[in-house]
């Protein structure tokens, strides 16, 4: 018996890296695959149809059952097509894994718009189209067992200086997951986040960099294999208590994120004079946090 035995399974940048184990370890686990990549660059504009082919040719080979395709994630009617696809070749479309991604990395005063608009459309937009079409689906379905999983990043949760682009975009996809948690629960979708930590292509340049991981091809503590048994475990039926979350997964380590929650509020039954407020903020927030500026630039 495999854990995902009759279910149907999208999944966006899966030609490659994270994507691509992710397929694999469902169609394993008896899914029927969609696995979707464009063939992007890193930095995104271009395209490839050989990876997302080569997957599903080694899926089908090892005998399970996916198809290709090369849509691309920024594209609304596309990600309409890809959605369809499922639902044509195997009957239905119970998961969705938004995984597809690119970087174009800089500086905020040294990033252009191009730069900007296209890490927002790939991961952002992306993510929402492929989930737009799939919420129709499941509403149009109510009463089965569907899960959106979204993949995030630590660069948004801990603000990585030099990627404002990537962080923006990842930090609205948490966003857009917990609108999907509260708004899609009622037809059975679970919605939640996946912060992955792996050696790919996107990170292959910290290899030997004095970092807390250990980047490197030979070091399978950080492969992309070991991302995805939190990605199984969530999209599997067992899982339908969990909802709205974000999990880190990789390196060995399986993370779970709390929720924001407000730890200190001030009220006063009617309107603040300004000093009274700055007053109240520097008496009641200053205790309640405990490190000094966490973003502060370390030199
Ligand atoms: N590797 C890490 O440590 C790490 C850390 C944090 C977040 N992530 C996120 O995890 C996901 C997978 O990353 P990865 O490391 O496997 O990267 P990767 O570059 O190996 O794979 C990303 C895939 O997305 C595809 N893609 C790009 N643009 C597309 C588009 N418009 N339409 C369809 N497909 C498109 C690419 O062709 C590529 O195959 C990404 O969302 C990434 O941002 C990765």
């Amino acid at each position: 018996m495999g854990k995902l035995d009759g279910r149907v399974a999208v999944l966006t940048g899966a030609g490659r890296g994270i994507g691509a184990a992710v397929a694999e370890t469902f169609a394993a686990e008896g899914a029927c695959v969609v696995v979707n990549d464009l063939g992007a660059p890193m930095e995104g504009g271009g395209t490839d149809q050989g990876p997302a082919h080569e997957i599903a040719e080694k899926i089908n080979a090892a005998g399970g059952k996916a198809v290709a395709n090369t849509a691309d994630v920024t594209s609304f009617e596309q990600t309409g097509e890809l959605i369809q696809t499922a639902v044509r070749e195997f009957g239905k479309m119970d998961i969705l894994v938004n995984v597809a991604g690119i970087i174009r990395d800089s500086m905020i005063f040294k990033m252009d718009e191009a730069q900007w608009d296209s890490v927002i459309a790939v991961h952002l937009k992306g993510t929402f189209n492929t989930t737009r079409h799939a919420s129709v689906h499941w509403r149009e379905n109510r009463g089965g067992q569907f899960r959106l999983i979204n993949f995030v990043s630590g660069s948004g949760l801990y603000g990585s200086p030099t990627q404002p682009n990537y962080a923006a975009a990842k930090m609205g996809i948490v966003g857009l997951t917990f609108s999907c948690a509260n708004a899609l629960g009622g037809y059975g979708v679970t919605s939640n986040c996946i912060a992955p930590v792996a050696f790919t292509r996107m990170t292959e340049s910290l290899e030997g960099k004095a970092t807390v991981m250990n980047y490197s091809a030979s070091n399978p503590r950080i492969s992309a294999q070991n991302v995805v048994p939190p990605v199984l475990y969530l999209a599997m039926e067992d899982s339908a208590w969990l909802n709205g979350r974000v999990i880190e997964s990789g390196n060995g380590s399986i993370g779970l994120f709390s929720n924001p929650v407000m730890t200190r509020q001030v009220t006063k039954d009617g309107v603040w004079e300004l000093d009274e407020a700055i007053q109240e903020m520097e008496t009641s927030f200053r205790s309640a946090i405990e490190s000094p500026n966490p973003f502060a630039r370390k030199s």
